[in-house]
């Protein structure tokens, strides 16, 4: 069976600040999605929030990009707005771009990850979700979870994922994408995806002839520069991706292992700031500290004719209670810097904040050398 995974997911209103999804829009998603499935429009849906940012996960049968199901995301996002008004969340309406819907989500502010996949006889998947980071912090985990032979013991010993992964990486500045196959082209992919900011991974396919070649992808990432689509700064492009697993693709476990690492992403407070990324469980995605540390969650499911068995909260787990910590000391670490790059971002990424207008002031008081 043919089944399309969409994560879709906006932030339209922080409670407060950029911490939270207030209740009350998650409780409206849910009403509107529970209507959707019933008219059959959706075999399923989850819904829930990572740091100021809701997100509806839905599985159904119209492909990716579909306008059915666009247009759904964008009516939920659109009502739940207007209780993000009444309530005077932080930022309501923030991710909504355009006034009205027109076709298609690509470029009016929400961020999506889609997946249509032929249903094996089991299906695990996983949605991770982050908040105060950008789609090219998923670069360093999705590459060693299906290229790194240290992280994951199937690229070596598992047949069926010996062959090795194809890569379509984005170059989101210049709009035009690459694939390069691994292991061959391990060394170009790094070239490219090591520079985050700007190469960022889209999907990842099984190799040409392995097992679930022309199954699907493996994994997606959602992968919108807002500040692109409103020419200004509003908010960092909080991304989220869909991750195959077993049987041909990782295990569970070696998609979960390169999240141990809290490694740097860039985000944070005012999207300006590079941080570790903290693995949380779904309650404690929750950004506090100088608006972070940045987060991530994981939800595993398995699908069964297109419907959601689980939630199941991953990182809520002991076992990745070392990194958490780490990642706070890291996050103490990067703070003592205050204003100092590196914790600061570079000057070109810095173009897209609020940095520019102070620069500005600046500039008329400089004297020739
Ligand atoms: P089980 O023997 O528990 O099914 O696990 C198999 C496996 O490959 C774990 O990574
Ligand atoms: P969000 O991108 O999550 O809205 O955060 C924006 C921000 O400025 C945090 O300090
Ligand atoms: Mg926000
Ligand atoms: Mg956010």
């Amino acid at each position: 069976m043919k089944v399309t995974v969409s994560l879709i997911k906006a932030d339209i209103g922080g409670w407060p600040g950029h911490s939270t999804v207030h209740p009350a829009l998650k409780e409206r998603a849910k009403e509107l999605l529970e209507k959707a499935k019933k008219k059959e429009t959706i075999i399923d849906y989850y819904v829930t929030g990572c740091g100021d940012d809701l997100q509806l996960l839905m599985t159904h049968t119209k492909g990716e990009d579909s306008e059915v199901i666009h247009k759904l995301a964008w009516d939920v996002f659109y009502d739940a707005t207007k209780i993000a008004k009444e309530l005077k969340l932080y930022g309501a309406g923030q991710d909504l771009l355009k006034d009205a819907f027109s076709g298609n989500l690509k470029g009016m502010g929400p961020g999506f990850a889609e997946m249509e996949i032929e249903e094996r006889k089991s299906e695990p998947i996983i949605a991770f979700m982050m908040d105060k980071t950008e789609p090219g912090a998923f670069n360093l985990p999705l590459f060693r979870t299906f290229a790194d032979p240290f992280n994951t013991a199937g690229l070596v010993i598992d047949p069926s994922m010996h062959n090795g992964f194809v890569f379509e990486v984005w170059d989101i500045m210049k709009h035009k994408k690459v694939e390069l196959k691994t292991p061959e082209k391990l060394y170009d992919l790094l070239a490219l995806i090591g520079a985050k900011s700007r190469y960022v991974i889209k999907r990842i396919y099984p190799a040409p002839g392995s097992k679930n070649d022309g199954k699907g992808p493996a994994a997606v990432v959602s992968t919108e520069k807002l500040y692109q689509i409103a020419g200004e700064y509003v908010g960092k492009d909080d991304p989220v991706a869909l991750v195959r697993a077993q049987s041909g693709f990782p295990a569970l476990g070696e998609v979960l292992e390169p999240w141990a690492f809290p490694h740097l992403v860039s985000g944070w407070m005012r999207g300006s700031h590079n941080g570790p990324i903290m693995p949380v469980a779904e309650r404690n995605a929750k950004p506090t500290r100088f608006d972070g540390p940045p987060r991530v969650m994981a939800l595993g499911f398995q699908l069964a004719e297109g419907k959601l068995i689980g939630p199941v909260d991953l990182f809520d787990d002991p076992a990745f209670d070392e990194t958490r910590r780490k990642a706070a000391e890291i996050a103490e670490y990067m703070r003592r810097h205050g204003p100092f790059e590196p914790h600061r971002l570079p000057m070109e990424e810095m173009e897209y904040t609020t940095l520019p207008d102070v620069m500005k002031k600046l500039r008329r008081k400089f004297k020739k050398l």
